[in-house]
């Protein structure tokens, strides 16, 4: 069974986290959440409802495979390089974590899973969402960038004509597991050459 740790920080765009979770657990995944304090307030403003309601809904079967650890837990499994992943995701990550963990910090447990995933090299999926971008931000990118992380914008494309916000939202998070390595095969793709183009 495949193994990822989700982690939701104080980012716009909590929707692209949940869509993460729901696509990861209805593959049978094992998965592990962790969501900052400001990534649990962000959520609740922009969808009416508490994490703890999201998780809920997701039902007995899927939800049974979700673990949840709070932020402030650095002695949680996932804390350790020793507990094996097969790839961690940071959607959204907000400027203030990608700043944290480009300085190398661990002052929460995203922090902390962050910092692991660069040092065992497995998979880490950084999901930023802030418009400009400052000169720090972009530098605190380009370090996280050249230490292995997989910078993935939430800025999704508008060739497939999507018409609702949730296609949106599907299109990030199916480009998400495609860079976690897990199956994605509700991605939209560009069709192949030979294949006639609308
Ligand atoms: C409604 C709301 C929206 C926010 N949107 C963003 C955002 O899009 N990008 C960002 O980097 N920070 C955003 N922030 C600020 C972060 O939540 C703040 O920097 C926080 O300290 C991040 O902490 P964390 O990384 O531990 O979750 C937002 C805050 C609020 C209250």
């Amino acid at each position: 069974m495949s193994r990822y740790l989700v982690c939701m920080t104080g980012a716009s765009g909590a929707a692209y986290g949940l869509r993460v979770l729901a696509l990861l657990a209805e593959q049978g995944a094992e998965i592990h959440l962790v969501a900052t304090d400001w990534g649990r307030a962000v959520l609740r403003e922009e969808t009416g409802s508490e994490l703890g309601s999201h998780l809920a809904a997701l039902g007995p079967r899927l939800g049974g495979l979700v673990r949840l650890h709070e932020a402030g837990d650095l002695a949680a499994p996932v804390s350790s390089g020793s507990f094996r992943l097969d790839g961690t995701v940071i959607v959204p990550c907000s400027m203030g974590t990608a700043g944290a963990l480009a300085a190398g910090l661990s002052a929460n447990l995203v922090q902390r899973a962050g910092a692991v995933a660069l040092k065992e090299g497995w998979p880490l999926v950084l999901v930023p969402r802030e418009s400009p971008l400052s000169l720090v931000a972009l530098r605190n990118l380009v370090a996280l960038s050249e230490a292995g992380a997989v910078i993935l914008p939430a800025c999704p494309a508008f060739y497939h004509k999507p018409s609702t916000v949730d296609e949106l939202v599907d299109q990030i998070a199916q480009r998400v597991l495609d860079r976690l390595g897990a199956p994605a095969p509700g991605a939209l793709r560009w069709k192949d050459e030979g294949e006639e183009r609308e």
